[in-house]
């Protein structure tokens, strides 16, 4: 068969999961050591930016369950674990290889937690894997050959969205009214956060190189997780919105900034060996 009839087909197949619901998170830890390791893991994907195992490779002020929802349990399409580590190894076009469950789990510290990149092996890196994949339990292995990207986030980044932004239906005025409106209670007039409530933009939040920097990706994950408890935007809400959150001072990424010292790299399982994403300046240049 041609390439393109069999890629044709394993994109109709991933289609077809589409309407499923997610599944519940499995409701007990495994036994014994293993199941320790689970814990440590659920831990550190709640207390990322605190917990003394993963402090050092975080550089802002996030954790990952500021967007993968309840650890990752959430039942919301976008940003669940569950069903996660089924997809992996799996190809990434970000880093032009297949990789590994660890490796996506480590590449998000240099990106959303604009931190450094664990050392692969390293005692975070193994309980973070444990616990993503014991939200797996009894799931089908289904490697995804297109993106490092569980089954139940497909479609992924939403189609609708992707058709408004790529279309250039983009409102940014409109974007930083309806934030005022329904985001600032939260997430501050300023977007750096209000008490527990996470920063959006500024030095504390995600870097350009993190997929929420995306306006298509972030307004795909906004559309079904926020506001918190209440995923109620529409379509050019949640793309307005998001492109006006990104249109916000952040960290730049350069991606050799985010690698550990050689010595504790391990090998850094990629094909790009280096990415520059300027800082988004406010307000937009023209
Ligand atoms: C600022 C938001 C944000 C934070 C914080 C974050 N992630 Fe993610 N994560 C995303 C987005 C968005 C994607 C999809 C990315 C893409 O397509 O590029 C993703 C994808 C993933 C995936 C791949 C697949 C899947 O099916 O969900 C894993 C695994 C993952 N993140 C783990 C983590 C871990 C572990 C942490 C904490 C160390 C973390 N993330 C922190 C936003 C975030
Ligand atoms: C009721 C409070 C509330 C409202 C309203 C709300 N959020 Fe959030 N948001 C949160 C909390 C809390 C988290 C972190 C999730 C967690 O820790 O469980 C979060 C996480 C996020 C994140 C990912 C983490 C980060 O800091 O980048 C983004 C992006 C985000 N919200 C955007 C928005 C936008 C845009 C709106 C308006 C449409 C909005 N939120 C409305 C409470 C809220």
């Amino acid at each position: 068969m041609r390439k393109s009839v069999v890629v044709s087909i394993l994109l109709l197949v991933f289609g077809l999961t589409l309407g499923q619901k997610v599944p519940d998170p499995p409701s007990a830890y495994p036994p014994g050591e293993l199941g320790e390791l689970v814990k440590l893991g659920e831990e550190l994907v709640m207390k990322t930016d605190t917990h003394p195992l993963t402090r050092a490779y975080v550089g802002n002020k996030l954790q990952c369950t500021s967007c993968h929802l309840d650890g990752g349990k959430t039942k919301n399409k976008f940003a669940t674990f569950i069903g996660t580590a089924a997809a992996f190894p799996a190809y990434s076009p970000r880093e032009k290889a297949v990789i590994t469950l660890e490796d996506r789990i480590l590449n998000c510290f240099m990106r959303s937690m604009n931190g450094t990149r664990p050392p692969v092996g390293s005692k975070p890196s193994v309980a973070i894997a444990a616990y993503i994949t014991w939200l797996s339990s009894g799931l089908p292995i289904e490697q995804n050959p297109t993106k490092p990207i569980g089954r139940y986030n497909a479609p992924w980044p939403d189609p609708a969205i992707a058709k408004l932004v790529k279309s250039g239906q983009v409102d940014l005025k409109r974007g930083g009214e309806l934030y005022a409106q329904k985001c600032a209670a939260c997430h501050g007039k300023d977007g750096q956060g209000v008490g527990t409530f996470p920063p959006l933009w500024g030095p504390n939040s995600y870097n350009s190189g993190a997929g929420m920097a995306n306006v298509i990706k972030g307004a795909s994950w906004l559309k079904y997780n926020m506001p918190l408890g209440n995923a109620n935007l529409s379509d050019q809400e949640a793309v307005d919105i998001m492109a006006f959150v990104n249109s916000q001072p952040r960290p730049a990424f350069k991606l050799t900034e985010h690698l550990p010292d050689p010595a504790k790299l391990g090998e850094y399982n990629s094909n790009v060996p280096e990415q520059i994403i300027p800082a988004p300046t406010w307000p937009p240049k023209k």
